[in-house]
């Protein structure tokens, strides 16, 4: 089976992009053909700083190395350096209709923090997303549960506006691709909001972990956490979001699993609690922070490893899109020579 992913070079990746996705995937290169981008095109859907962008995406790329990518088992690349994801794009947008794109939950979010500033790239964002998924026939498509919308509507395309439109004998044109969403760790909460996603968007840097903050600052960000007056951890109260997410991510993160984590932390009170999740967050992002040291100490490197993963990516893009093109009646180039 084939799998692909991605994660937006915006800011710093956080442990709810790790646990909700990343962690996913380095289990799944050992078994199936992987495909992972920086979605940079992505990233400009909302205003940004171009002096940031590029940097940003290679540190995304080293962080993925860092968190087990393997690129000897995997194709890293970068979304914009393959024209076929835009050109992927243009063609299903002149299939998928307007008013499924105004009903993506992540749109509206999205459009009214940005006022009167929304660009058309940002209603467009879940199409160039289908175009990612798409382009590699992908089977599976790991990701965190507040993309299940955005995958739902890659199906969509691919099988009503593609498919059964313009397939010929029954023949599929693209490939109808699922997602997969790990329940455990899908939904990571802010550290100063349990009804809140943690993201790498909120104003408030309290609110997220990220992968390469300092032991000390991951003590004082968890030290502030937002907590209650009650004593004991537990799961799945409504009324205690934050016991909730933070017992999840000590779940997660010390590897104890839920059962021995609720075993463990029911009866401590939170001044006890929270420097066991500190220690356990400490040692889990530990090893992803002294690889990735060594990794953007060379750079060279890093591009050669991305211009592989191009070349491996980009071979498969053309066949689909070629597929398409043909499908839809553009006229193919003319390769024989006059
Ligand atoms: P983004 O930060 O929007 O580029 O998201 C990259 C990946 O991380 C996607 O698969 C998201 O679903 C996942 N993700 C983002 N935020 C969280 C979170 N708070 N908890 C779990 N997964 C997340
Ligand atoms: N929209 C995704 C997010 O914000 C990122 C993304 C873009 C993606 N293209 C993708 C994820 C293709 C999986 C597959 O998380």
């Amino acid at each position: 089976m084939r799998v692909l992913s991605g994660v937006q070079p915006t800011g710093e990746l956080h442990i709810g992009n790790w646990i909700g996705a990343i962690r996913n995937w380095v289990e799944l290169q050992n078994i199936h053909q992987t495909y992972v981008c920086v979605v940079d095109l992505h990233a400009i859907t909302v205003p940004h700083d171009p002096k940031k962008l590029s940097e940003n995406t290679l540190t995304t790329a080293a962080l993925y190395i860092a968190c087990g990518m393997n690129p000897e088992q995997c194709a890293i690349f970068i979304q914009s350096q393959i024209s076929a994801h835009s050109e992927l794009c243009w063609l299903l947008n002149c299939v998928t209709p307007l008013n499924w794109m105004e009903r993506m939950i992540q749109f509206k979010e999205k459009s009214q923090k940005q006022g009167d500033n929304v660009s058309i790239g940002l209603l467009d964002y879940p199409v160039l997303m289908a175009a990612d998924i798409l382009l590699y026939d992908a089977d599976l498509v790991p990701v965190g549960e507040d993309q299940k919308q955005h995958l739902e509507l890659a199906r969509d395309i691919a099988q009503q506006r593609i498919n059964s439109r313009f397939g010929r004998d029954g023949k599929p044109i693209l490939k109808v691709p699922k997602p997969l969403i790990i329940k455990e760790g899908a939904k990571i909460m802010s550290l100063t909001d349990g009804k809140k996603k943690m993201s790498k968007s909120d104003p408030n840097e309290n609110s997220r972990i990220t992968l390469l903050d300092t032991a000390d600052l991951i003590k004082k960000k968890i030290k502030r956490a937002k907590t209650d007056s009650h004593i004991g951890l537990e799961f799945d109260n409504q009324e205690r979001p934050e016991a909730d997410n933070l017992l999840s991510i000590f779940s997660i993160l010390s590897g104890l699993g839920r059962e021995e984590a609720l075993k463990e932390c029911s009866t401590m009170g939170w001044g006890k609690f929270k420097p066991l999740l500190t220690d356990a967050t400490v040692s889990a992002i530990e090893p992803i922070q002294s690889r990735y040291k060594e990794l953007i100490k060379d750079r060279g490197e890093l591009h050669r490893i991305l211009d592989n993963g191009r070349s491996q990516a980009e071979e498969i893009a053309q066949v689909t899109l070629e597929r398409l093109q043909a499908a839809l009646g553009l006229l193919k180039k003319n390769k024989v020579n006059h």
